[in-house]
């Protein structure tokens, strides 16, 4: 077995800054409201007219992960892409990364598990890494919600919380065998996933042309709908679980910790996570106030950010961790 490791890391984000003010514009909502129950003050949203799709913005984020990688792009030889916003329904956005990027005919895989994509991805990556089958994966989580969100009062529950950017990273196989991507940890419960879910347009169980047809004016079905209460329970006991599971896989325990990084839900589910496990304000990682919830994306971003800021060193113990919907759920431990 080969050990992986991260090498490289990118994050991009829209310039445009959406504030909670400019929200209360569109809907019936308030600054005050959104702080207290998210932790959110602003997300940046794709400006009409701009070229950023989520491929692009995927490409924008890989391009500085490939650099600071200090890899070629054609040293890349697998791609894996995680959103649950891809530009077209199909082909998936690795292909168009591949296209984009010019990296000769190396496979490239899309996943579909929405807030814990980026987790799957790099779980997928290590393992190829691990078996010795690639030497360098492009894994990328990126989202473009803006478009799809329903931006009327009927929408507030939802629309309030998501952001659109992408991050990167490339995952590279390491000569060093006392640190990289020690294990991770997937699940899923597919019972409840109608409690987070985007039913249309036409996605697998319904005609386009029958939505067309139909015409309706109220039909919500093309818009996310979130059992707000019912996710967040399950995210703090969900949470709380893969976290202990890829701890305890390693002989380690929470004050083995030196930097958490969860899925930026709710900034309620971070501190609870925080407070349960006793952890300091510096081995929590948080910027969900700053971009929202960017599904896919916002492990990768948050990751870069906390690198970037210095937050992460050699030798951490470094815990990412994901919940979301399908519902599925996982965590990646890496000793840095
Ligand atoms: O990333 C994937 C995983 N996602 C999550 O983990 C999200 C988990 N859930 C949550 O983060 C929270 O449930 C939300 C932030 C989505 C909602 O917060 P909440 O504290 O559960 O609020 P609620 O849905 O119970 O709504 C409370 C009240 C309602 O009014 P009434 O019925 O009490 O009069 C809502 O209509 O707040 C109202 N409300 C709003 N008010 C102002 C809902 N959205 C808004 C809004 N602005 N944007």
């Amino acid at each position: 077995m080969y050990t992986s490791k991260i090498a490289g890391l990118g994050r991009y984000v829209p310039e445009q800054v959406v504030t909670n003010d400019d929200l209360s514009k569109l809907m019936d909502t308030n600054d005050a409201w959104i702080q207290e129950r998210t932790g959110i003050k602003e997300r940046r949203w794709v400006k009409e007219g701009s070229d950023d799709t989520t491929a692009m913005m995927g490409v924008k984020a890989a391009r500085i992960a490939i650099e600071r990688a200090s890899i070629d792009k054609d040293d890349i030889d697998f791609i894996i892409f995680a959103t649950l916003s891809p530009d077209y329904y199909f082909p998936g956005p690795g292909v168009m990364v591949q296209k984009e990027l010019d990296i000769k005919t190396v496979g490239a895989l899309d996943v579909r598990n929405q807030c814990s994509g980026f987790v799957y991805a790099l779980s997928v990556a290590d393992n190829f890494i691990k078996t010795g089958m690639y030497k360098n994966i492009l894994v990328i989580g990126s989202e473009l919600h803006s478009h799809g969100l329903d931006k009327t009062t009927r929408g507030r529950g939802v629309s309030v919380i998501f952001g659109d950017g992408a991050g990167a990273a490339v995952v590279s196989r390491s000569e060093d065998d006392n640190g990289g991507i020690l294990s991770t940890h997937l699940h899923s419960q597919g019972m409840h996933a109608e409690e987070l879910i985007v039913k249309a347009p036409g996605m697998g169980t319904r005609w386009v042309t029958d939505i067309i047809n139909e015409n309706d004016p109220n039909d919500e079905s093309y818009f996310p709908y979130m059992n707000g209460q019912f996710v967040f329970k399950n995210a703090v006991v969900r949470f709380s679980e893969v976290i202990m599971e890829g701890l305890q896989t390693n002989g380690l325990s929470v004050s083995d910790i030196d930097m958490l990084i969860p899925h930026q839900a709710n900034l309620r589910i971070s501190q609870f996570i925080q407070r349960k496990f006793q952890l300091r304000d510096n081995q929590v990682f948080n910027n969900i106030q700053k971009y929202g919830n960017t599904t896919a994306a916002s492990i990768p971003i948050a990751l870069t950010e906390a690198w970037e800021e210095g937050r992460i060193a050699k030798g951490d113990t470094v815990v990412l961790a994901a919940f979301g919907s399908g519902f599925t759920w996982g965590s990646v431990i890496i000793k840095w």
